[in-house]
C-alpha cells in the first residue's frame, strides 16, 4: 500500500532508469543484505519444491534484467523470491541502445523497454560474482550474445558462482540473437555448454502469438533444446513492440497485458515437449492466481519482473503468503499438484 500510493508515483515522476539506479543504491545498504525483516520470516512450507537437485522455497523468482550486473542478488533474494536471475551477462561491456530507452505504461500495469544488453561485462561480473557463495543462494546467471564462442566463455567462467544458465536468445531489442533460431546453431550452442558445464541449462524463447505462422517455429526451437540436452525452458521473454517515444522506436513490451498469452504458451510447450523437462512460465506474472493458472497449465516456477516495478518489496512476500493460502483453501497439498488443475477465472 505504501510503496502503491507514496513511494511508485515519485519513482515514476522521475526518468525510470534513474528511479532504477536509486533502487539499486539503495538495495545495497545493509539493512537488504542483512536485516531485511521479510528475510527471516519462514516460507510456507507447502511452497517448497525441488527441481534438477534445487530446492527451492518459493515457486516465483525475479526475472532477468532487473540486476543486469550482479550487484543486488542477495538483497534481493531477501524480499521472499524463491531464485533470482542476474544478468543477462554479455561477453564485453555494452553501452546498450540510445536513451530513452524505457517506458512506464501506467494503465496497463506495464513497461516498455529497448535498452539493448547495456553491462559491465564478464570480467567485472565475474569478479563481483567472486565475493558471493552461490552454493546456498538461488542465484541462476542469465547469458547471451551473437557468438557462440562468447556465450560459451561467459558460461566456462560464471560456471561455479551460480545454480543453473539461463541462455537468452530471444531479447526483442538485439536482433543478432536470432542466428540461435536457427535449429542447428541452437543445438550445436547447447552441446558446447554442456561441455563446460554440468549446472542446468534454460533457453529462453520468444513469444508468439496464437494462429502466427512463426507458432510452430517456435515450439521446434523449444523441442529442440530439449532434444539438445538443455534441462528447461523460459516461457518467454517481452513481446516486441513499436513505440516511438523510445530512441530506437522498437522494443520489448512486459507486465499485464501478456499474461494471457504466458498461460497459453506453456501449455503449448508443455504438450510439444512432455512432461518432464522444467519449464519456467515469465511474462505478465503479477499475483499467486497467475503463479497457480501458469502451473496448472505445465509449468514448474514462475518468473516476474515489471510486477515487481508496480508493486514493491513486498510483491514476492505477497505472492508467497497469498498462494500458500489458496492451496490450502483449494486442498492441494503441493506445488507439483497444481499442475493439471484447473485454471482460475478472475
Ligand atoms: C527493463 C527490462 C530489462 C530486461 N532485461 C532483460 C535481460 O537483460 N535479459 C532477459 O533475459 N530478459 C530481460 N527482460 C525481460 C524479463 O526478464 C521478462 O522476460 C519480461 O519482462 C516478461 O516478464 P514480466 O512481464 O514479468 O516483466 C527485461 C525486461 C525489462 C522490463
Amino acid at each position: 500500500m505504501f510503496y502503491k500510493f507514496f513511494i511508485l508515483p515519485i519513482l515514476q515522476r522521475i526518468n525510470p532508469e534513474v528511479s532504477h539506479f536509486i533502487v539499486e543504491i539503495i538495495l545495497q545498504c545493509p539493512f537488504f543484505r542483512n536485516f531485511n525483516p521479510i528475510h527471516y520470516i519462514k516460507k510456507p512450507i507447502n511452497l517448497s519444491i525441488k527441481i534438477l537437485g534445487i530446492e527451492f522455497n518459493s515457486p516465483i523468482g525475479l526475472a532477468a534484467g532487473f540486476d543486469k550486473n550482479c550487484k543486488n542478488l542477495y538483497s534481493l533474494l531477501s524480499l521472499g523470491f524463491g531464485f533470482i536471475t542476474g544478468g543477462t551477462i554479455t561477453f564485453s561491456k555494452r553501452d546498450g541502445n540510445p536513451k530513452p530507452r524505457l517506458f512506464h505504461l501506467k494503465k496497463s500495469k506495464a513497461l516498455v523497454n529497448s535498452m539493448g544488453f547495456p553491462g559491465d561485462g564478464l570480467q567485472k561480473i565475474s569478479d563481483r560474482l567472486k565475493h558471493y557463495n552461490s552454493k546456498s543462494e538461488n542465484v541462476f546467471l542469465s547469458v547471451s550474445g551473437t557468438i557462440k564462442k562468447d556465450i560459451i566463455d561467459c558460461i566456462k567462467t560464471l560456471r561455479n558462482h551460480c545454480k543453473a544458465f539461463e541462455i537468452n536468445i530471444s531479447s526483442p531489442n538485439t536482433e543478432g540473437l536470432k542466428i540461435f533460431h536457427d535449429e542447428e546453431k541452437l543445438s550445436n550452442l547447447i552441446f558446447e555448454a554442456k561441455k563446460v558445464t554440468t549446472k542446468p541449462i534454460f533457453i529462453k524463447l520468444p513469444p508468439w502469438d496464437k494462429n502466427n505462422k512463426n507458432e510452430g517455429d517456435y515450439l521446434s526451437i523449444a523441442y529442440t533444446s530439449i532434444k539438445s540436452g538443455a534441462e528447461g525452458l523460459i516461457v518467454a521473454n517481452s513481446r516486441p513492440y513499436a513505440f516511438d517515444k523510445l530512441a530506437v522506436g522498437k522494443g520489448g513490451l512486459s507486465g499485464d497485458p501478456l499474461k494471457n498469452d504466458t498461460i497459453r504458451m506453456v501449455s503449448e510447450v508443455r504438450n510439444k515437449i512432455g512432461s518432464k523437462p522444467i519449464i519456467i512460465a515469465c511474462g505478465g506474472i503479477s499475483d499467486e492466481i497467475d503463479v497457480w493458472n501458469c502451473i496448472a497449465a505445465g509449468a514448474n516456477l514462475c518468473q516476474a519482473y515489471t510486477a515487481f516495478i508496480y508493486n514493491g518489496p513486498s510483491f514476492a512476500y505477497n505472492i508467497n503468503k497469498k498462494l500458500s493460502a489458496l492451496m490450502i483453501d483449494k486442498n492441494v497439498e503441493s506445488l507439483e499438484k497444481i499442475q493439471g488443475q484447473s485454471i482460475i477465472k478472475r
